[in-house]
């Protein structure tokens, strides 16, 4: 039984070992119908509890489907309607009567340590939806959808644009790490990846460059990302922010400076004519959908491999 909180929990052979399963799968299932079961059921007879703290629409459906194809069932959680750390139970009570009922949990919270504390009373493996700190389930769509498209991600050149400091930067400079590609952060100086990651980074001899220009994040890039400027826990001056970004935003003259067969993703939601422009997020080198597509399969392949022994 393991957790699936942060990237840099696993070793690369067991990320690595997560995304081939997920193109195995995928690929499989090809013929079947969005919500049938693959043919092996290996969720049958168990169960999935959901708790969202933030909205969510692909992270809700995406890992609804995966359970689905699993073959088992899942339960989402509404926190407000549930007993949850609110003073008239303990997140250690409610993680208890959890273990009772389901086989594996996955929480979104806007406090990554809400992650961890309910990790440690859980008997049952827990994983990460998207906290404050990180997204890790997305960013392992993200490399699958890369290898789908582009062939092994090792040696490529990936470059991110804007906020270099929120929770999907700082998973992808685990990821970079892990799997072995450069990543390019274009951002103002106040947007920074924070210390911590960046001396994980060092530490971990990740490829990584930081940069307040954009072209030359872009440069010999493979793929071009970005993100919300403003995230769901950002307590910031949006008109401000909004203001210091305007410079990082992804138009088609940007990826004109990236390889020409570059592609362009994004997690979304998308603030458009933010962060990007309808002419490159509708454009032929976006591969937005296909991004959201492919959480479903990365994600079953980590609730496998959370109940491996
Ligand atoms: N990308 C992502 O996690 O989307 P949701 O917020 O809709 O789940
Ligand atoms: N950084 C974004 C990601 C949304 C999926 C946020 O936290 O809002």
């Amino acid at each position: 039984m393991k957790n699936f909180i942060d990237i840099s929990d696993l070793s690369s052979k067991e990320l690595r070992s997560i995304i081939e399963e997920a193109k195995s799968r995928k690929v499989k299932r090809k013929n079947l119908n969005k919500s049938a079961p693959d043919e092996d059921k290996p969720f049958e007879g168990k169960s999935m509890a959901m708790i969202f703290e933030k909205p969510s629409t692909r992270t809700r459906m995406s890992f609804d489907i995966a359970i689905k194809q699993l073959g088992g069932s899942s339960i989402i959680l509404n926190p407000d309607g549930i007993h949850y750390g609110k003073g008239d139970e303990t997140l250690k009570d409610t993680a208890k009567v959890l273990t009772e009922y389901v086989d594996i949990v996955m929480l979104r919270t806007s406090s990554h340590k809400n992650l961890e504390e309910f990790g440690k009373y859980l008997e049952i493996p827990i994983i990460n939806g998207l906290s404050d700190k990180s997204h890790p389930c997305q960013v392992m769509s993200d490399i699958m959808t890369f290898e789908e498209i582009k062939g092994s991600i090792n040696g490529k050149i990936v470059s991110w644009l804007g906020d270099g400091n929120n929770n999907m930067s700082n998973s992808f400079i685990e990821a970079a790490g892990k799997f072995g590609f450069q990543l390019k952060i274009a951002c103002p100086k106040q947007y920074m990846p924070n210390k911590k990651i960046l001396s994980w980074a060092k530490k971990n001899k990740v490829n990584l460059l930081v940069t307040r220009k954009p072209e030359e994040a872009v440069q010999d890039s493979d793929c071009v990302m970005t993100d919300k400027w403003i995230s769901m826990n950002d307590k910031v001056n949006k008109k401000i922010k909004k203001r210091n970004l305007k410079d990082y935003q992804v138009n088609k003259k940007l990826m004109q400076k990236a390889k020409s067969d570059a592609i362009f993703m994004h997690c979304l939601p998308v603030g458009r004519g933010e962060e990007v422009t309808d002419e490159v997020i509708d454009g032929k080198q976006s591969v937005v959908w296909r991004q959201a597509l492919n959480r479903v399969h990365a994600q079953k392949s980590i609730i496998n491999w959370c109940l491996l022994d």
